[in-house]
């Protein structure tokens, strides 16, 4: 594999980000594409690897606190409170921007998301450099986020300038997004970090908005929320039940010769088609969800169909994941 680098590489991987260059590295959560924040070659490089629409703003990771001083105006007292609680780790917090943070990053709002990751990768590639990192998540804008380097070096390679391989990431779904209003949190996005655990530390927690069609004219709290996202290329229908048996009556009956299932351990020899199994439980499923559908993508079928997940805890993230990369093709039948 041409341009990967070990992350031992630390001093190239440091002279790259300082000279406006562009890298694929890991975080926690998923990988991302990350360019330093005060390069606008750098952006304008990510959102054309990515084939982004511009305006999607990207997070901001820091690797210290300090380093929130030359990004943000002001920090509320919720806002701390979730730093504290959740940070280094998959949470990222919507804040006023200073000016020297390019609208380019934040598409033109006057708010930034920042976040601090616990990948030890990435918290050194950020310390060494000494500059924070804007960047998305490392696929081409409408695909299933990169959570090991292998799905993502044939899409990605031509367009950056190293990768660093860090293994299949840990958690596999990106960090909730939230924005302190009036002292509540509004979950943009949900993540690994739940209401529930929000919830636990003491804080008012509004999660309303999450998995709602978007009017693709209507202007969005979350920018990003109306475009095509976390999409095999194959047609994808997701199914739930909270009764296991329903489910799986439902799913064989949408399934012809031609059907992929992507399934529950505990269901994997309970369909009439090919099956590919993404997990015992929510932990493991949020790790490959990603990947299985691009596996899924792969065996060339006409059609996938996912079983879907209990909304609740983590289960909230991966059914919103799971909505979107069906585009919103959702049979609950408990409804
Ligand atoms: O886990 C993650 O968050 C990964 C890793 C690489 O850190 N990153 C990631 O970035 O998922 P991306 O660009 O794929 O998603 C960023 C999300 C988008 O939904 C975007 O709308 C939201 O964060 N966002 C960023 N800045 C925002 C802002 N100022 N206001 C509202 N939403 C914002
Ligand atoms: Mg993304």
């Amino acid at each position: 594999m041409k341009k990967l680098l070990n992350f031992k590489d630390i001093d190239k991987i440091k002279t790259i980000i300082l000279n406006d260059g562009i890298i694929v590295f890991p975080t926690e959560t998923v990988y991302g594409i990350g360019g330093s924040v005060y390069s606008e070659n750098a952006i304008n490089k990510i959102f054309d690897a990515k084939g982004r629409p511009n305006d999607t703003p990207l997070i901001v990771h820091i690797s210290d606190i300090k380093m929130l001083d030359g990004i943000v105006k002001k920090i509320d007292n919720v806002s701390k409170k979730l730093m504290e609680n959740f940070w280094p780790g998959p949470l990222t917090i919507i804040l006023p921007k200073k000016e020297n943070i390019s609208n380019l990053i934040t598409a033109g709002l006057d708010t930034v998301g920042v976040r601090m990751p616990e990948n030890e990768i990435a918290l050194r590639i950020i310390s060494a450099s000494g500059v924070p990192l804007a960047a998305p998540s490392a696929n081409v804008s409408g695909r299933p986020s990169g959570t090991n380097i292998l799905d993502i070096y044939n899409e990605l390679e031509d367009k950056i300038d190293a990768i660093i391989d860090g293994g299949n990431t840990n958690i596999g779904i990106e960090s909730t997004v939230v924005r302190v209003v009036d002292d509540v949190v509004h979950i943009l996005r949900p993540g690994k970090i739940t209401k529930e655990d929000i919830i636990n530390i003491g804080l008012e927690v509004v999660d309303n908005m999450i998995n709602e069609k978007i009017d693709i004219n209507k202007k969005v709290i979350s920018p990003g929320m109306k475009y095509k996202h976390y999409a095999p290329n194959t047609k994808a229908i997701l199914v739930y039940s909270e009764d296991n048996e329903k489910m799986i009556a439902k799913i064989n009956e949408l399934s012809n010769e031609n059907t992929v299932v992507i399934v529950t351990t505990k269901n994997a020899d309970k369909y009439n088609s090919k099956t590919l199994i993404m997990g015992n439980n929510l932990e493991e499923i949020s790790k490959n969800i990603f990947s299985t559908l691009r596996k899924a993508d792969k065996l060339k079928a006409d059609l996938i169909i996912i079983e879907g997940v209990k909304s609740e805890k983590l289960g909230t993230a991966i059914m919103n994941r799971l909505i979107k990369a069906c585009s919103y093709n959702y049979i609950d039948l408990d409804k």
